[in-house]
Parts: structure tokens; sequence; C-alpha cells
């Protein structure tokens, strides 16, 4: 069973293999998880429900298809979801923005939630939920069951790299939810690292190795 779903994406792709580089610096990681997190974006809501509005264009009116709601709230996982935040909002400027802190114990790999600041409005607009890494699954799963007891109702879930054993147990705990990865990677290790991945997101987003 998966929810999950690797568009074909050239650009996608090649930002990835710089992301995963051991020699990228903290700088261009940075650059490229916003470069990815705008890409995911416009690819996980490709499919928002649309209508036809009136406009003038400088030579003729015409009915032309935009939005039908309000832009779906985008939420990031603490820390390394930050980074695709800022990509992401760069589509998205006026989304309402909520952040849930998690972090996973290095010896358990349980998540635990240290803060969660949610804007209003999630049961009306959706969320876009935004983590780079999907690995035992335990932070998204932790994370969507947050979302859904502020009542979120339609919620989707970005993420850069995914393994095999998070994606499975992500969809037997929330079939409901779509997920989509820039790639899916083979395994996770002794430590719950995905391999060959990219490392740890956050520390290398800020930083912190
Ligand atoms: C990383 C990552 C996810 C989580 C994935 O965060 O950003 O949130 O691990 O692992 P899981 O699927 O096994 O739960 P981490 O806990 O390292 O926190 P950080 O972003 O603050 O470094
Ligand atoms: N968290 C990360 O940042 N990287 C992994 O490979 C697994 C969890």
């Amino acid at each position: 069973m998966t929810t999950l779903r690797v568009p074909r994406h050239a650009l996608l792709a090649h930002k990835l293999t710089q992301l995963r580089r051991r020699e990228t610096p903290s700088s261009a990681f940075r650059r490229l998880l916003a470069e990815i997190g705008a890409i995911l974006t416009s690819e996980a809501l490709r499919d928002l429900p649309e209508a036809r509005t009136p406009i003038e264009t400088p030579l003729a009116p015409m009915r032309a298809p935009a939005l039908a709601g309000p832009e779906p709230c985008l939420v990031a996982v603490l820390r390394a979801g930050l980074g695709l935040l800022e990509g992401a909002q760069r589509i998205l400027p006026e989304a309402p923005v909520g952040h849930l802190g998690m972090v996973r114990d290095e010896r358990t790999l349980q998540p635990s939630e240290y803060v969660a600041r949610l804007p209003p409005g999630l049961p009306q607009r959706g969320v876009l939920l935004l983590d780079p890494m999907l690995a035992t699954g335990g932070s998204a799963i932790a994370a969507v069951a947050r979302l859904k007891a502020a009542g979120a109702q339609t919620i989707r879930f970005a993420c850069v790299v995914a393994a095999p054993e998070g994606a499975a147990r992500f969809a037997a705990a929330h079939p409901d939810v779509r997920v989509l990865a820039a790639a899916l990677d083979e395994r996770l290790d002794e430590r719950g690292y995905i391999v060959p991945g990219l490392g740890d997101a956050g520390d290398r987003c800020f930083g912190t190795e």
C-alpha cells in the first residue's frame, strides 16, 4: 500500500543530486532546499480546484482560470522543513503558515513534539505539510495526527527523500494523505538514516553537524 508519488522532473532530480553531495556547503544546501520546496509545492498542488473568472487583458476580455478557493496553509516541520517552506512561500506568498517542532530521539527513533503553532483556517483551506525526510515515518505520522486533531481535512505531504519503510508505515497510518517525494531511496540504515539519502537534513541546513 502506498500513497507516495515521485514525479519525473529533470530539474528536481538535478537539484536533489546537488543537495545530496557530501561537499555541498550549508549555504548552498539551504538555497537548493528552497528551490526544491518551490518545485514540490507546485507539483503537490497542481490539482487544486480551479474556477473561471472574468478578466480583461490589454487586448480583450476573457474568462481565465484561477484558484477556486483560498491558498492552502503551509505547515513546516522544524527544523529542516523551514528550508522547504522558504521556497513554498515564494509561490504561495499569501498562504498562512504553521510550525510544528518535532525531534527524533537518536536512540529510540521516536519523535516528540516540542512546539506547535498552527494557523486558524486549517479545516477550510487544507494543508501542505513540509518536511524533507520521511525515514521511519514516525515524525510525519505524528505531524499529520496533530493536523487532523486541529481540524485539517485535506492534507498533502511533500518531502524530498523517502525510505520505503517510512512510506509504507505512513500509508498504513494515513491512507487519506497523498505524499509527494523527489526520490524514493533504497533503505534505512541501523541508525534510522536514509541510504543513500543526504545525511541529517536539519544539521546540514543549519550548520550544526
Ligand atoms: C528529521 C527530519 C524529519 C525526521 C524524519 O528531523 O527532518 O522530521 O528526522 O525521521 P523519521 O521519519 O524517522 O521520524 P530531526 O528529528 O532530525 O530534527 P531536526 O530537523 O531538528 O534535525
Ligand atoms: N532525518 C534526517 O535528517 N535524515 C535521515 O536520513 C533520516 C532522518
